[in-house]
C-alpha cells in the first residue's frame, strides 16, 4: 500500500504535525492536496554537464513523470550525483561506491513509494542497482540508451573501441594529425552511452536480464522516440507498483536470476567489469556469486551476439535485430525463463513476444553461434589465488597459451614514462606485467589493464601482446589482458613478488595463470617487501573511507559495511 507523503515521518509524538508541516512546505512548489495525496515515484536526476552520456535525461524525466500521472500517481525528481567515465578523477570506479551510498540514502530519506532510476554510463547503473537492492524499494531502471553510430570515410565508428583503433594506427604513422582531428568529432556523434558492447551496454543487457528494466531498454538508442516511450511506459509501471507495493528488487535478485545474467554476459561478449558489478549488486542481497560457475557457463555458453569489441556490429544494430528478447529466446533452456521481471511477469513471456527478424545476422542461433564458449574465462594460479579475469572472446587465440619473460611496471606513472622508451629492453613474445592498479592500490582500480603496446614493437607491427595487471579495462577493449588479479599487489598478492626476467606462463585452455619462480624464492621476496604504509591520499574524506573498506575484485569492490551479512561472503 502506498504511503506517500506520510512514509518516513518522524513524529516525534505528533505525526499529524509532522505531516501538517511536510505538506506546508512542499506547497510551496504549487502542489495541491490533491497531488500529494497519491502513491509517490522518485525519480532520480542525473544529469550533469559533465555526463554527455546523459545527455537525455531531461526528456526522459519529463516521459517518466507523464507516465507516472497518467496512471494516477505522482512523480517527484531528486538530484544524485552523477559519473562519466571521462570525467571522473582518479577512476569513474572509485566512486561508484560513492554514488551507490547517495542513491540509496537519498531513496530512504525521502518519502515515496516506488522509484525510477535513470541512468547508463558505465558505473551508474551498477551504482543505482547496488542502492536499490539494499532498499528494497519497488525500482523501475531506465537506461539512457545507447549512442548511435558514427561514420568516417564510409566506415561506421563506434565509442570507444574504434577511438583506441585509430589512436593506436595514429601512434604508429599510420593516419595523419588532421585526419585523427576528423576523427575526434565523429566517435562519439550523439548523446547516450558507448554503442558498443562495452561497460555501459553489458549492464543494459544485465538490467533488463535481471527483470529489473521493461523489455527492449538495453538496447533502443538514446535519441529514439522509442527510448521516450520506454521511459513513460516505465513510470507509469512505476506508479501501479508504488500502489501494489511489488515486485521489489528482493524477488527479482534470486540466485536463478544472477545465473541468467551471468549467462547473457557470457553470450553477449560482454565487458570484464560486468563481472565485477554483477558480484556486487549479489553481494548487497546476500549472494556470492560463483566464480566457477561463471567459468563453467563460459565453456557452456556461445557468444551469439556480433558486436565490436569482439565483433562486427553496434547497439543500434543488435536492437533492430530484435534487442535482448530476441536473444533470451535464441538461448532457449540455458536461461531460467521462470525469473519476473518488473514488467509483471516473466522472462518467459518476453522471449515469447521476441521480434524476429529475417535476415538479420546480429543474433545469432546457438547452432551458428559467433564463438561456442563464452567470452570470458576466470583463471588461478600462483599469480592469481583467487582468480584473474580473461575475455578470450577479445583476445588473439596464438596467445591464450604462452610463456613470456616478465617486463614489469610498478605503477601508471611508472608505465607512463618508460613504455615507449626507445631503450626499453622489451620484445613481442615478453609479458608485460602492472601493478598497484588494484582497488586500493592506484586507487580505483582503473582501467589500465589495456597497456599500450611499447611504440617501438607497434612500428614493428606488433598489435598484441600479453598483458597482466591487478587493474580493469575499458569494455570496449582489444586484446590478450589478464585483469583484476586477486588479491591486488597493493595488499601483497603474488603480483608484488614479480620480477623483470621471470618466467609467466598463461595457460587459458586449463584456466591457469602462472609465475614459473620456484617456492622458496617467492618466499624469500614475500618476506623482503617493504611495509605498507597508509597512502597519503587515504588521509582524509571520502578517500579514506575507500582505502579503509574497499573489497577485492572477487567481492564487486564494494564496501565492506555494505555487503548484505546475512548471508554474504566475507573476503579480505
Ligand atoms: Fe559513458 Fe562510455 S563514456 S558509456
Ligand atoms: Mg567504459
Amino acid at each position: 500500500m502506498s504511503k506517500g507523503l506520510r512514509k518516513g515521518l518522524t513524529s516525534y509524538g505528533d505525526a499529524g504535525f509532522s505531516l501538517f508541516l511536510r505538506k506546508a512546505f512542499i506547497k510551496a512548489m504549487g502542489y495541491s492536496d490533491d497531488a500529494l495525496d497519491r502513491p509517490i515515484v522518485g525519480i532520480t536526476n542525473t544529469y550533469s554537464d559533465y555526463n554527455p552520456c546523459h545527455g537525455n535525461v531531461p526528456v526522459l524525466i519529463e516521459a517518466v513523470k507523464r507516465g507516472v500521472m497518467l496512471a494516477g500517481g505522482m512523480p517527484m525528481v531528486f538530484p544524485t550525483i552523477s559519473i562519466h567515465e571521462s570525467f571522473a578523477h582518479p577512476t569513474s570506479m572509485f566512486l561508484r561506491n560513492l554514488m551507490a551510498i547517495d542513491t540509496e540514502e537519498m531513496i530512504r530519506a525521502q518519502p515515496m513509494d516506488a522509484v525510477v532510476v535513470i541512468g547508463g554510463c558505465d558505473k551508474t547503473l551498477p551504482a543505482q542497482i547496488m542502492a536499490a537492492a539494499s532498499v528494497d524499494l519497488p525500482t523501475v531502471v531506465v537506461p539512457v540508451g545507447p549512442m548511435v553510430v558514427g561514420h568516417h570515410k564510409g566506415e561506421e565508428l563506434g565509442a570507444c573501441t574504434d577511438c583506441r583503433r585509430l589512436w593506436s594506427a595514429y601512434r604508429a604513422g599510420e593516419i595523419d594529425e588532421a585526419e585523427i582531428d576528423t576523427v575526434n568529432g565523429r566517435l562519439a556523434p550523439s548523446v547516450g552511452t558507448c554503442m558498443v558492447m562495452g561497460t555501459a551496454s553489458t549492464m543494459a543487457c544485465v538490467t533488463e536480464t535481471l527483470g529489473l528494466s521493461l523489455p527492449m531498454s538495453a538496447t533502443i538508442p538514446a535519441p529514439h522516440a522509442e527510448r521516450v516511450r520506454l521511459a513513460e511506459a516505465s513510470g507509469k509501471r512505476a506508479a501501479e507498483m508504488a500502489v501494489t507495493g511489488g515486485p521489489k528488487p528482493s524477488e527479482l535478485l534470486t540466485p536463478a536470476a544472477f545465473r541468467n545474467a551471468a549467462t547473457v554476459l557470457q553470450a553477449i561478449g560482454g565487458s570484464t567489469n560486468g563481472l565485477i558489478h554483477l558480484t556486487a549488486i549479489a553481494g548487497r542481497v546476500g549472494h556470492a556469486l560463483d566464480f566457477a560457475e561463471f567459468d563453467r557457463l563460459g565453456r557452456e555458453v556461445p557468444v551469439l551476439i556480433d558486436l565490436k569489441p569482439s565483433g562486427q556490429h553496434y547497439m543500434e544494430h543488435f536492437h533492430h535485430a530484435g534487442g535482448l528478447p530476441r536473444l533470451l529466446a535464441q538461448l532457449g533452456d540455458r536461461i531460467d525463463l521462470d525469473c519476473r521481471t518488473v514488467a509483471g511477469g516473466t522472462l518467459r513471456e518476453v522471449a515469447a513476444a521476441a521480434e524476429i527478424v529475417p535476415g538479420q545476422d546480429v543474433i545469432r542461433s546457438v547452432q551458428d553461434p559467433i564463438k561456442p564458449e563464452g567470452s570470458m574465462a576466470v583463471l588461478t594460479g600462483n599469480l592469481a589465488p583467487r582468480g584473474a579475469l580473461i575475455k578470450h572472446a577479445a583476445a588473439s587465440p596464438r596467445l591464450l597459451q604462452h610463456t613470456g619473460r616478465a617486463v614489469v611496471f610498478d605503477s601508471v606513472e611508472d608505465l607512463a614514462a618508460r613504455i615507449d622508451a626507445p631503450d626499453l629492453d622489451v620484445g613481442p613474445d615478453d609479458v608485460l606485467v602492472l601493478r598497484n592498479t588494484g582497488p586500493k592500490g592506484a586507487p580505483g582500480m582503473p582501467e589500465a589493464g589495456y597497456l599500450p603496446i611499447p611504440k617501438k614493437l607497434g612500428r614493428q607491427g606488433v598489435k598484441d601482446m600479453v598483458r597482466i595487471s591487478d587493474a580493469r579495462m575499458s569494455g570496449t577493449a582489444f586484446g590478450t589482458i589478464v585483469l583484476h588479479v586477486t588479491p591486488e599487489s597493493a595488499v601483497g598478492g603474488p603480483l608484488a613478488l614479480v620480477q623483470t626476467g621471470d618466467q609467466i606462463r598463461l595457460d587459458v585452455a586449463a584456466r591457469r595463470i602462472d609465475l614459473l619462480v620456484d617456492e622458496a624464492e617467492l618466499e624469500r621476496r614475500r618476506a623482503a617487501l617493504p611495509a605498507t604504509a597508509k597512502p597519503d591520499w587515504a588521509r582524509r574524506g571520502y578517500a579514506r573511507l575507500f582505502h579503509d573498506s574497499v573489497l577485492q575484485a572477487d567481492a564487486g569492490c564494494d564496501f565492506d559495511f555494505l555487503v548484505d551479512r546475512d548471508g554474504a561472503e566475507e573476503p579480505a
